[in-house]
């Protein structure tokens, strides 16, 4: 079996959109990601992302910018700047727990900080799974550590929101309750479809926790890329500091930017379930693989130019090509929460305004309180991960 790299922007996007190429980073992470949709081919994935994708729509964008986000970024970030400092590692991911639990169907009857805690430490276990492949754990040790959290987490949060949803799920067949009343989460969806889609209950229950760990843990980096972006480029365009508070283009711009630089993944990966000819005419055959080098791709100078490896939210990009290059992914596993993260640009012909994405508010909040990089305590790379990532980055507000 042959394995090909690519690492040219226009060569990623072809292989994302090869029909004959199936999912292929996640067989170390099977624990936590056995048979999510991230790992589903062809029918399979079909129709379980036609069932997802009904939650992920401008309304619900709208609905979590305008009603929750704010009132999420308070509650965490006005203790820490009343504080003085605070860990933006930590600081956005609790941020995220909460609204990502909100769109997984998972509950939180208490509704206290502790509760919060804890839930985040099952995400942050989760994603250590998730991305064994690029860990420096032992992997058997590792394993064994996430399936006693999923064990945990299923006794703590997730038998709690299943049997609620399924309570719920069997009043409204009964006709007791209406549409309306039932939840708008993917687990509520699950529940719903369990018999039409072949659902076992630990395909569930990794379906859920899955979207727990994406949503907390790429968010929670993604803000993280874009703080550090941002204060690199007040160096040296100091009056920018108030513009990314004041201009949501410009800010999302910043955060598309860093998004760019610093993809979730710094590959994809892809096997080829049949023969399949790629742009440059390489013949992959059945078994083959393909790596997509995202982080190569999104600094390609032909598409984002000669200083593609700096940050410069003004660049000129070609209309064809997002300003976050492959970061979101693309073809048919493209990111469900891109626009929830990314945000969604104006639309003159509707006059829809523009959504700001989920990174853009944290990122936002944060400077609007005044932080800045803490003198006395630098940021650090997370010593368990090949890839790269802050494991904290202190400010000082
Ligand atoms: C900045 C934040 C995020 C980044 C950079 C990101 C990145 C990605 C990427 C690259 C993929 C495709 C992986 C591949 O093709 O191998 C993906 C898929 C996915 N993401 Fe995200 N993601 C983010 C946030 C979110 C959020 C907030 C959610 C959910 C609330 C989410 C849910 C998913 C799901 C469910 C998939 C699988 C889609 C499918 O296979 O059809 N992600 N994400």
């Amino acid at each position: 079996m042959t394995e090909i790299t690519l690492t040219r922007f226009d060569d990623v996007r072809d292989a994302y959109r090869q029909k004959g190429l199936k999912q292929a980073l996640y067989d170390a992470a099977g624990v936590i990601m056995a048979d999510t949709l991230l790992t589903l081919w062809g029918d399979d994935h079909r129709k379980r992302r036609r069932l997802e994708n009904r939650l992920f729509r401008r309304d619900t964008f709208e609905h979590y910018e305008r009603d929750l986000l704010p009132g999420a970024v308070d509650e965490v970030l006005d203790p820490a700047a009343a504080a003085g400092r605070g860990d933006v590692v930590p600081l956005a991911r609790r941020i995220v727990v909460n609204l990502t639990a909100a769109a997984a169907g998972v509950d939180r009857p208490e509704g206290t900080p502790a509760e919060t805690d804890r839930l985040y430490s099952y995400g942050v276990k989760f994603s250590e799974g998730a991305t064994a492949v690029h860990s420096t754990r032992d992997p058997e040790e590792l394993k064994a550590e996430v399936s006693d959290a999923l064990d945990r987490w299923d006794e703590d949060f997730f038998a709690p929101s299943l049997d609620r949803r399924t309570e719920m799920f069997s009043r409204f067949a009964a006709g007791e309750i209406t549409e309306d009343d039932l939840p708008r989460d993917v687990l509520t969806v699950l529940v719903r479809n369990q018999d039409a889609l072949d659902l076992p209950r630990d395909v569930i229950r990794r379906e859920v926790a899955f979207y727990l760990l994406a949503g907390m843990h790429s968010t929670g980096a993604a803000t993280t890329h874009a703080v550090h972006g941002a204060f690199g480029w007040f160096e040296d365009h100091p009056d920018d500091r108030r513009r990314i508070i004041d201009d949501p283009v410009f800010l999302q711009q910043c955060v598309h930017e860093s998004m760019r630089l610093h993809p979730a993944s710094p590959v994809a990966r892809r096997e080829a379930m049949e023969p399949v000819t790629m742009r440059d005419g390489t013949e992959m055959a059945v078994g083959d693989t393909v790596v997509m080098d995202l982080w190569s791709a999104n600094r390609d100078p032909e598409v984002f130019g000669d200083d593609a490896d700096r940050f410069n939210p003004l660049r000129e990009i070609r209309d064809d090509v997002p300003r976050w290059g492959h970061t979101f992914g693309g073809g048919r596993h493209a990111c469900i929460g891109m626009e929830l993260d990314g945000g969604v640009p104006a639309d003159e012909a509707t006059g829809a305004p523009i959504l700001l994405g989920t990174v853009a508010l944290i990122l936002r909040g944060l400077l609007a309180r005044g932080a800045q990089p803490d003198p006395d305590d630098p940021p650090e790379q997370d010593p368990n991960i090949t890839r790269v990532w802050w494991g904290r980055y202190p400010v000082r507000f």
